[in-house]
């Protein structure tokens, strides 16, 4: 494997799990699709979503995707076999897989699940958690997203639309951000938290996909410097801005095709 990765989502959340995947594999090369063009993934209806999935995974394929990571839990929700389909045998990593097998591995808890509506009512998480025996209280949370793309990550709107949401969760132990968006709004979440007084342990479908991916693909055998490639269906400076303030580095987002750019080295979010 040269080591080249083709990760999509709606916008930010993707470039989320790129990012902890960067930190963890500096080896590989990045291949990201942002269709902020169709931003929120959450509330289309899943033959959208599919159709989408469909012309992303076949770009990043064409572009040299050696495996494709769907980092995007609305997407990985409803629309895995679509990419698997246009993966043409490559390699699929899914958002929903490493999550549940952290959670399905845990001592028997109350889970909270916040997402899209999509994801939410697909019952990916639900389903086989109850099963198992665990106690879940999940939530549709679409105003998260659209504040998240604002760049309202400490904003009061923020504050209160999370203090909403979470405390009609009820008592968990556990929360699980089931959107790849939530952890640029994870300092707010664990503030609400403190606020309460009752330690929830938080987890991250970014961070445990970046992971999964991170440990299961072998080293990379290019020699070359690995590259980051980073297209978006609708270029606009708020995005640009997020993520070039996240990545911590100036980065190469371009609305069409365009050479690789060396991955700058940069220091942590
Ligand atoms: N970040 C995505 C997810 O994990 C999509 C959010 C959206 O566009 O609504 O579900």
């Amino acid at each position: 494997m040269k080591g080249t990765v083709g990760l999509f989502d709606s916008g930010l959340g993707g470039l989320i799990t790129a990012r902890y995947l960067h930190q963890l594999r500096p080896d590989l090369s990045l291949l990201y699709y942002g269709d902020t063009a169709h931003l929120p993934y959450g509330d289309k209806s899943p033959a959208q979503i599919r159709a989408y999935t469909r012309e992303i995974v076949s770009f990043l394929v064409e572009k040299g995707a050696e495996a494709i990571v769907i980092a995007c839990n609305t997407a990985s929700a409803v629309a895995h076999e679509v990419a698997v389909e246009a993966a043409q045998g490559l390699p699929v990593f899914d958002a929903i897989q490493p999550a549940l097998a952290r959670l399905l591995n845990s001592t028997p808890a109350t889970i909270g699940i916040i997402g899209t509506y999509t994801t939410i009512t697909s019952g990916v998480y639900r389903d086989p958690l109850r099963e198992a025996g665990y106690l879940v209280q999940e939530r549709p949370t679409p105003l998260l997203v659209p504040m998240i793309e604002e760049g309202w990550l400490d904003h009061p709107a923020t504050h209160a639309t999370i203090e909403t949401y979470l405390s009609a969760l009820g008592e968990i132990d556990t929360l699980l951000l089931a959107c790849t968006h939530y952890p640029l709004i994870e300092p707010a979440i664990r503030r609400y938290y403190q606020t309460t007084g009752k330690p929830v342990q938080i987890l991250s479908t970014a961070r445990l996909l970046a992971e999964a991916v991170a440990t299961t693909l072998p080293r990379a055998e290019d020699l070359s410097p690995p590259s980051l490639q980073i297209w978006v269906s609708d270029p606009n400076p708020r995005f640009q801005a997020l993520a070039e303030r996240f990545w911590g580095t100036a980065l190469p987002i371009m609305p069409a095709s365009t050479s690789p750019t060396a991955l700058a080295k940069s220091p942590a979010p």
